[in-house]
């Protein structure tokens, strides 16, 4: 399953950033309660490991947010395909996020969720690749830039595939 994959970031790395983004987290938020915003479906692995790593009290909500088809080309048009099960109005939100590449799902998400009235809200990325952006959009937390390149692996698809290998790798043979 991971011949023609080159590693870029094995398991134990990714374990060290995710425990050091979690204790900067914590020690920010200080003793207040916060919504970790995991947005699906690539976030799923990324904000499950993060959750664990925040010693605060806190809640989880799930955003569905599709902006690729099966291609590994941004479409530029972001579709919410699932919603909160609770409001957002009056809380402290993490939106937690696999990548920004673009920038084009953060950036129609973020106007989205202001709308709702929430007390704060911040950005929590595991990686960042500034080389596509098209939007500017300010990443609280970030775990790792990385160059032009599609990854896969800890939650990333690539036709909705790889989501569940434990590390971030690079299809070089497909
Ligand atoms: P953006 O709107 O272009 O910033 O893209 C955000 C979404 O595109 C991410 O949440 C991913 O689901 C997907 N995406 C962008 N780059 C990659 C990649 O290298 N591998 C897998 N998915 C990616």
């Amino acid at each position: 399953m991971t011949e023609g994959i080159e590693t870029i970031f094995t398991a134990e790395q990714i374990r060290a950033r995710v425990n050091e983004l979690g204790a900067e987290i914590s020690r920010d938020y200080q003793k207040r309660s916060l919504v970790l915003l995991c947005i699906l479906k690539g976030s799923f692995v990324f904000a499950a490991d993060l959750a664990r790593a925040i010693e605060l009290p806190l809640r989880i909500e799930f955003m569905g947010v599709s902006s690729y088809g099966e291609d590994t080309k941004s479409s530029g048009v972001v579709q919410i395909t699932q919603d909160v099960s609770t409001p957002l109005a009056g809380e402290d939100v993490l939106i937690v996020e696999d990548i920004v590449d673009t920038g084009l799902t953060l950036h129609y998400l973020l106007q989205q969720i202001q709308t709702r009235g929430p007390a704060s809200v911040r950005i929590c990325s595991l990686l960042h690749k500034p080389a596509r952006e098209m939007k500017k959009v300010a990443i609280d937390y970030l775990g790792f830039t990385i160059e032009d390149r599609f990854v896969i692996g800890y939650g990333l698809d690539w036709a909705q595939k790889y989501r569940n290998l434990p590390f971030i790798g690079e299809v070089t043979n497909p």
